[in-house]
């Protein structure tokens, strides 16, 4: 089938952006992305297209250039699924909050509903794409609700999961590293081929059954998250040892075995997929009966939690084993540096538990605003002690977050923090003025010749 006309469900961090590339490179496809949520729609639609729902580098100008044109963005749910002969389902796959699987299963209680409502309102042969991470198997489930609650027309489905990374979905997209289509009808994959094959070399563009594509989605984030935890677990050997982390990962990186990507030491990974990603191959491993592997796995999420909380009691502790009352200024709050995202962001977690030592958290994050912070502050777990109106201030000026604090907490690796006035800062601060570098980013040398009391992840000093 040559595809003219391709339907979204999901105008998020992956529906829009990967839409929006498609539209861009394919100016003979209409596509439209579909969301229940009237003000991301009506983001999207903003005749400033500065204004788009999702800062990501690049984007803008994307959108600007095929909507209206070939990229449409509509609440019109049904329609959009009528029109189309390709739908991409993109909605969200978070981690269940009740019931069975609570804490760790998928809740695909969104992808039933897209695939009910796609098969009540199709008439005609449809591709279904599983663009949403999903637990391994779920093509079955969605296949049976299509052929069961359909109006006996055909349905083919194909998982094609997303590899961006927040921050650079645009790169990531125009250059991916490979495209992965799974799926069980040749027709349909090279319906989904020749679309990619429009910017994507077609040796990139690798086709494996549905149940490979599926659980290979959950295996990268699973490597990649374990590089993470791997090398934070080590940050804390080099701080007890002497040793320094990042003469560590250069060194290690060097080997090509092993490589030097991902071995950034950090106040621990953030972002929505990694830790439901994991939690949800934990939670297929246990239903296998495979113990050992499930145990294997959790470890990752266990280091990184750690991490989180070894950052926020080191704060405590190096201030005289109290913040009670001090103000410790935030740089950063989104989970990595060039997005607005804050989902599972370490700032969330460090800030919950200074607030549990009654410290007044001051943040300042250059993407992220007040009422951001605040919602993410009102749904973390512990925080009904904390007393976030009184004790959280959300600034809009860096300076202004520092001024009259006793500690700065570097959350977030933007690039702007490393341009500072940092010798403007330390005089504004109380004395000693120190700063926990969660990130890695500023120069240590630079800071103490200031005068600051500087500590980073993973090196003694
Ligand atoms: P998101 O929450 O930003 O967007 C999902 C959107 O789906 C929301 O706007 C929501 O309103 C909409 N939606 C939910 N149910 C709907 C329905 N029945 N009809 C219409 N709209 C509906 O989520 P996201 O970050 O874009 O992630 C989507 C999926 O992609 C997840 O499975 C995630 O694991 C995966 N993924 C995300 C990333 C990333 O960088 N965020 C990268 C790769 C894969
Ligand atoms: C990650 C994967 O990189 C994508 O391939 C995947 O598509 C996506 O998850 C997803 O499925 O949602 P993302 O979470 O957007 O992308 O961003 P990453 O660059 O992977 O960073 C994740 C977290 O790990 C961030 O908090 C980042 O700061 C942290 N990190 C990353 C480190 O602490 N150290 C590193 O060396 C690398």
């Amino acid at each position: 089938m040559k595809i003219t006309s391709i339907c979204c469900i999901g105008a998020g961090y992956v529906g829009g952006p990967t839409m929006a590339i498609i539209a861009q490179k394919c100016p003979h496809i209409k596509v439209t992305v579909v969301d229940l949520n009237e003000e991301r729609i009506a983001a999207w639609n903003d005749p400033d297209v500065n204004n788009i729902p999702i800062f990501e580098p690049g984007l803008s100008d994307m959108v600007g250039e095929a909507r209206g044109r070939n990229l449409f963005f509509t609440t019109e749910v049904e329609k959009g699924i009528d029109e189309a002969q390709m739908i991409f389902i993109s909605v969200n796959t978070p981690t269940k909050t009740y019931g069975l699987g609570k804490g760790m299963a998928a809740d695909l209680k969104y992808i039933e509903l897209c695939a009910r409502q796609i098969a009540s309102v199709a008439k005609d042969n449809k591709i279904v794409v599983e663009k949403s991470t999903l637990p391994v198997r779920t093509a079955e489930a969605v296949k049976n609700i299509l052929d069961n609650t359909g109006n006996g027309v055909q349905f083919q489905i194909l998982s094609n999961p997303e590899f961006l990374a927040e921050g650079t979905a645009v790169e990531d997209l125009l250059n991916p590293d490979r495209v992965l289509i799974g799926g069980n009808d040749a027709q349909a994959i090279e319906s989904l081929v020749e679309i990619y094959a429009n910017w994507v070399s077609r040796d990139k563009i690798l086709t494996t059954n549905l149940w490979s594509s599926e659980l290979s989605k959950l295996t990268a984030n699973a490597f990649l998250a374990q590089r993470v935890s791997s090398i934070n677990a080590l940050s804390e050997v080099c701080e007890k040892t002497g040793a320094d982390v990042n003469e560590v990962a250069r060194a290690i990186g060097m080997d090509s075995r092993i490589g030097s990507k991902f071995l950034k030491a950090s106040v621990g990974f953030g972002g929505s997929c990694f830790q439901k990603d994991i939690l949800n191959l934990v939670y297929i491993a246990k239903s296998y009966g495979l113990d050992e592997v499930a145990d294997y796995w959790e470890q990752v999420v266990i280091m990184n939690d750690h991490q989180k909380r070894r950052f926020a009691h080191k704060i405590v502790q190096t201030l005289y084993n109290t913040v009670s009352g001090k103000k410790i200024a935030f740089l950063g709050w989104a989970f990595k540096k060039d997005t607005n995202d804050t989902r599972e962001s370490a700032a969330i977690d460090v800030a919950d538990y200074l607030l549990l030592e009654q410290a007044k958290v001051a943040v300042f994050d250059p993407k992220v605003g007040e009422k951001q912070v605040r919602y993410d502050l009102a749904y973390s777990a512990t925080n009904e002690l904390s007393n976030i109106d009184k004790n959280v201030t959300v600034y809009q000026d860096p300076y202004e977050a520092c001024k009259g604090s006793h500690a700065i907490a570097v959350l977030t690796e933007w690039d702007e923090f490393k341009n500072y006035d940092w010798k403007r800062i330390f005089d504004s601060m109380h004395k000693p003025a120190f700063v926990f570098d969660g990130r890695n980013i500023l120069d240590a040398k630079k800071m103490k010749e200031i005068g600051f009391v500087f500590s980073s992840v993973g090196s003694a000093y």
